[in-house]
Formats: C-alpha cells, sequence, structure tokens
C-alpha cells in the first residue's frame, strides 16, 4: 500500500514536471545545465572574460544584433543607473515634509549649485525610462521573443514594467506642488472605487479609512503620512526591488544560451 502511495506521487510528480509551467520555472533552464566548477576554474574563467572584452570570434549574425534588439533592454538599465545616481544627489536636499518638500525643490532648482541640471536630468531620464521600457517590451514581442524557453522572463519583464511605472508615479508627488497634489489624488483614486476593496467601489466590504486606498494614502487623503510612504517606496523600496529582478532578469538570458537572435 505504502509502496503504491509511494508511485502515484512519482507519476503525479513526472506529469507535472512535463508542463510547459514548469519547465518556465524551474525546467533545465533553472538547474538542467548547472556544472559547478571550481572556484579556481571559475575565477580563470572571470579574469579571462574581463580581459577579453570582445569575443574572439562571432557569428556571422552576431554582427546584427545591435539592429535586432537596438538596445533598448540594455539603454533601459542606462537609463536606471543615471536615475541611481542623480536620485542620489536629489536626497542630499530632500526632505519629504510637507512644510519643506516645495521649499527644497525650489533650494534645488535656483540655490543648489548644478542643481537644476540634476533634477531635470532626473526628470527626463525617468520619462525616456518609460519610454524605452515600452519599446524594449515592443521589439521582445515582434521577434517572438516571449516564446520558449523565455516565458518566465517574459513574465518578470511585465513586472519590471509595472515597476518602472510605479515608481514614475510614487516620484510625481515628491515635489509637493499644486500638480503633484491632485494628479496623485485622482491617480490613488482609483483604489477608492475598485470592486471590494474601495470603500466606494462596487461590494465594498471596507470602511472609508480602513480600504486599501487608505494604505497607499495613510489616510482617507493626500497629506503627510502619504508623502512618507511615497518617498520611500520611490527611494527605497522600488528601485532595491528592481535592481534584484534585472539581475534574476540577465541571469535567465544567460540560461536562455543569450538574447535569442539573429542566429
Ligand atoms: C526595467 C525594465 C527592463 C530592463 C532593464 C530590461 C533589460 C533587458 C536586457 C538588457 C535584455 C537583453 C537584450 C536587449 O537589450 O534587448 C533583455 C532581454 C529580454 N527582456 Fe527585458 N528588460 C526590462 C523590461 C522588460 C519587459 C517589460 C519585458 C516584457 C514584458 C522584457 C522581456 C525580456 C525578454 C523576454 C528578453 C529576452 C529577449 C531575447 O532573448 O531576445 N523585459 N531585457
Amino acid at each position: 500500500m505504502e509502496e503504491k502511495k509511494k508511485k502515484d506521487i512519482k507519476d503525479i510528480e513526472d506529469i507535472v514536471k512535463k508542463t510547459q509551467v514548469w519547465k518556465a520555472i524551474f525546467g533545465d533552464l533553472l538547474f538542467g545545465e548547472f556544472k559547478p566548477l571550481s572556484p579556481i576554474n571559475s575565477l580563470m574563467r572571470g579574469i579571462a572574460k574581463i580581459m577579453q572584452l570582445h569575443p574572439y570570434n562571432m557569428s556571422v549574425g552576431g554582427k546584427r544584433i545591435i539592429t535586432y534588439t537596438f538596445c533598448l533592454g540594455g539603454l533601459s538599465v542606462f537609463f536606471f543607473s543615471l536615475l541611481a545616481v542623480t536620485g542620489a544627489f536629489l536626497m542630499i536636499y530632500y526632505n519629504p515634509d510637507v512644510n519643506s518638500a516645495y521649499s527644497n525643490m525650489e533650494d534645488i532648482r535656483y540655490v543648489v549649485p548644478f542643481g537644476v541640471l540634476i533634477r531635470n536630468m532626473h526628470r527626463w531620464t525617468a520619462h525616456l525610462m518609460v519610454m524605452f521600457v515600452a519599446l524594449h517590451m515592443l521589439r521582445v514581442f515582434l521577434t517572438g521573443a516571449y516564446k520558449p524557453p523565455r516565458e518566465l522572463n517574459w513574465i518578470v519583464g511585465v513586472i519590471l514594467l509595472v515597476m518602472t511605472l510605479l515608481a514614475s508615479f510614487t516620484g510625481y508627488l515628491l515635489p509637493w506642488d499644486q500638480l503633484a497634489y491632485w494628479g496623485v489624488t485622482i491617480g490613488t483614486s482609483m483604489g477608492e472605487n475598485a470592486p471590494i476593496l474601495g470603500a466606494k467601489g462596487p461590494f465594498a466590504i471596507l470602511p472609508p479609512g480602513g480600504d486599501v486606498n487608505s494604505v497607499l494614502l495613510g489616510g482617507t487623503s493626500v497629506g503627510q503620512p502619504t508623502l512618507l510612504r511615497f518617498y520611500l517606496l520611490h527611494a527605497i523600496a522600488i528601485p532595491l526591488g528592481m535592481a534584484g529582478l534585472m539581475g534574476f532578469h540577465f541571469w535567465r538570458i544567460r540560461r536562455a544560451g543569450g538574447v535569442s537572435g539573429p542566429l
């Protein structure tokens, strides 16, 4: 009886492991081809790779890689890094306090040396990043690079896209001017009208001040708790989450044997 039970479990495991979903997430690409190298061997390989920034040989189609990807993913990483650096400088002069946030912005623009340059670089790069991530997604779609074995990386990409948009949205509130205040009031009111979890939405089960919108706002309307929450999300949580996911995204590209084409 015990034997039969074990065999049944093994059979079910075999069936599950053959499904596309399992292969996409845990399949050969995650652990299968992994051949551990000795520490010395892997160190030497690492050094060799750094020394030969350009490979000795490449495939015939390899030189078309630029017009295949247009480096849209690479440019998104570049914009992300630029945002991290310019954002770190802005943090020196910005305090997420409703009484000083706006005047901090004015100081950055008119008093701090190179402040206006750094701020505008941060703002324009943010717009560019949203645009380039969307274009990168379009390229991946048009070249069919979302197909097996890259399905999981497509899903990771979608999460990265949502996080890019959330980073933009949370940053929008920080100048604490009228545009930011009302923009975020309107944006977050979507949560208030969400079904079931929003206080004013259809089938609402939660009271005003205790619904999903209030978690984001830290109250019933945009105020000091909102500014602090958005600041922490914008400057810490979202960038750290994105950096981790990007590492995973790149590792999965390597595991899939590199970018999908051209052959
Ligand atoms: C912060 C956002 C993102 C960054 C920094 C990023 C970065 C990259 C980079 C550097 C590559 C290598 C090839 C290239 O440059 O085109 C790549 C490939 C890929 N990305 Fe992204 N990506 C992001 C968002 C997305 C999104 C939104 C999707 C789709 C929903 C996506 C899906 C993929 C897939 C499937 C590949 C493999 C493509 C292939 O093998 O041809 N990524 N990504």
